[in-house]
């Protein structure tokens, strides 16, 4: 005779159920077990390391009761190393859909309190899940991690399990926003999932990232570093750029996702949101026709001049610390989102060097990724002389930056407050680089090179018979400015629309936002480019 079919298709869920109200109490029962993931002393171990649980940090992401949580109830598929009895509702990451400022979104968050939140093969198939349907529903894909990476027990599961994860960052790229939030240990291979996503996040103090940990470092090339010089928020915010925000605790930083997810569209085929503006598009600021000083080596802080234009005098850097010769960041031109790419004088004089070549490139393909104008702030002297950035492939990292403003097909607006020298001049949003709306300053000055240069090449053999080689210097250079220290050469050539009063940039720019927003531009039909790498 056959067996008896049993109700008990999960043997490591209870038995079947009598009742509705039964079944629901099960339910309920289960749900509450799912929710203390690694039970409660480890809830409290995490609350007294200073960190959130996943749960909260989800809570806080997330619009008031709008998470709905998917596959709470997965558990993990090993029985060696005494796995077998150690079984956890949900595994060790929590995984859903819910919605932020209304619109939806996916999140994983990885739960430290299960397995020091390590990463087996049916977690990996619950992020793969979350992150299959975030490309196929178009939406906005958020990664909390705090792992403790490959979970050992499962070996090369686990490792095949973060490869289906890079496989889908790298297949998301550019079709939906993907963020990364670091709010504990990110280590080993683990940290390339978070590196392929759009925006990564740390938080000051509590979360690191590295490839090999400070032992493994010592161990093979006997150097003594911590893990916070190795790899915590302020390295990664400041030094190696790999973090784009480093915010001073976990809520902050949900804050910061949320702030930057209100710029961006849900995917690649959807505008970024409309803010309905409180400002009037067609407010001057003469404050604008004083920022730059009369002696055109003297420094100003081209952040006055971006928080002045943009809408409420809102401004939300990316990268701060990193290359702060380059400011990136996201604002708003009467409600619509636009990217800002901008010098600022007042560090290294604005040159383009390695690390803001860097900066610059990937905000401008992440701004044309996703539809977002971008609003260039010129005032360059050049590309940074020195050995070191000649060695260090100045010529293949100002390429990317060169590279990812010609490829861009969204509206590109410039606006040359000062200085556009060289090389410099065709790479920030040129007219001939498809600029759509190229806009100067009187206070600009358009060149090959500054004066002083150019008449030490020009004039070499002059100055060297000169009786008074002061002087004629003075004067030659003098002379160049006059020629060339202005904006009237390349607007007489119709390389620059228009010179405008400063005081009127932030009404030009919408003037001209509102018109190219309706553009159409293509790049020729490719397989991909070859960005120098
Ligand atoms: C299984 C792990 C684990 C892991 C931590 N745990 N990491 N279990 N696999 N990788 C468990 C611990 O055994 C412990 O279990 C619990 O998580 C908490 O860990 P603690 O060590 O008590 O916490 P803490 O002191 O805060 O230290 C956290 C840590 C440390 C720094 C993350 O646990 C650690 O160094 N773990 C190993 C990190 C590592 O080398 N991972 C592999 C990286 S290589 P109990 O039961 O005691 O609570 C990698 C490759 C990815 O990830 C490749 C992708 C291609």
């Amino acid at each position: 005779m056959p067996a008896k079919p049993t109700s008990r298709v999960r043997p490591d869920l209870p038995a079947g159920v009598a009742s509705q109200r039964e079944a629901i109490e099960k339910l309920d029962e289960l749900s509450e077990k799912a929710r203390q993931g690694g039970g409660l002393d480890r809830i409290d171990k995490q609350h007294k390391s200073g960190k959130l649980t996943a749960r909260e940090r989800i809570e806080l992401l997330c619009d008031p009761g709008s998470f709905d949580e998917i596959d709470a109830f997965v558990t993990h598929n090993v029985s060696d190393f005494g796995m077998g009895d150690k079984k956890f509702l949900g595994d060790g990451v929590i995984t859903g859909c819910g919605r932020v400022f209304g619109r939806p979104i996916y999140v994983f968050a990885q739960d430290f309190t299960v397995f020091g939140g390590s990463l087996g093969e049916r977690y990996g198939q619950k992020i793969v899940k979350v992150m299959d349907q975030a490309l196929k529903n178009g939406c906005p894909m958020i990664g909390i991690n705090d792992s403790g990476g490959a979970r050992i027990q499962e070996g090369v599961a686990s490792l095949a399990a973060y490869s289906d994860i890079f496989l889908r960052n790298v297949l998301s790229s550019g079709v939906i926003p993907q963020v990364s939030a670091i709010m504990g240990p990110c280590a080993g291979g683990a940290v390339y999932s978070p590196a392929m996503t759009d925006f990564v996040f740390m938080v000051e103090g509590s979360s690191h990232m590295f490839v090999t940990g400070p032992n493994v470092i010592k161990a093979v090339t006997h150097e003594e570093v911590s893990m916070e010089e190795l790899g915590g928020a302020g390295v990664h915010g400041e030094t190696s750029g790999v973090a784009h925000f480093a915010e001073p605790s976990e809520p902050d930083c949900i804050a910061s996702i949320k702030r930057l997810l209100s710029f961006l569209p849900q995917n690649n085929l959807e505008p970024p949101p409309y803010i309905e503006p409180d400002d009037d598009a067609e407010r001057e600021d003469e404050r604008l026709d004083r920022v730059v000083p009369d002696n055109p080596e003297k420094p100003y802080n081209m952040l006055e001049v971006i928080e002045t234009v943009v809408d409420d005098h809102d401004f939300f850097e990316v990268h701060k610390n990193f290359a702060q010769n380059i400011i990136v960041g996201f604002a708003r031109l009467n409600g619509h989102s636009v990217g800002i790419v901008a010098q600022q004088p007042a560090v290294l004089a604005g040159c383009l060097d390695i690390a803001s070549s860097l900066k610059g490139a990937r905000f401008v393909r992440s701004c044309d990724a996703f539809n977002i104008p971008i609003i260039t702030f010129e005032d360059v002297p050049g590309f940074l002389p020195g050995v070191n950035q000649e060695h260090g492939g100045i010529i293949k990292h100002g390429a990317k930056l060169l590279y990812a403003y010609c490829e861009a097909t969204v509206p590109k607006l410039t606006v040359i407050t000062r200085k556009a020298y060289g090389g410099a001049y065709c790479v920030m949003s040129s007219k001939h680089i498809r600029g759509d709306v190229n806009l100067a300053w009187p206070t600009a000055e358009i060149a090959v090179m500054g004066a002083e240069g150019a008449v030490n090449i020009l004039y070499a053999k002059e100055l060297a018979a000169a009786k008074d080689p002061v002087a004629e210097r003075a004067k030659l250079i003098a002379d160049y400015r006059e020629r060339f220290g202005n904006p009237y050469d390349a607007a007489a050539r119709g390389y620059i629309d228009a010179v405008i009063r400063p005081r009127e940039t932030r009404k030009r720019l919408i003037r001209g936002l509102e018109v190219a927003r309706h553009k159409r531009d293509v790049n020729p039909p490719k397989k991909h480019g070859n960005i120098p790498l």
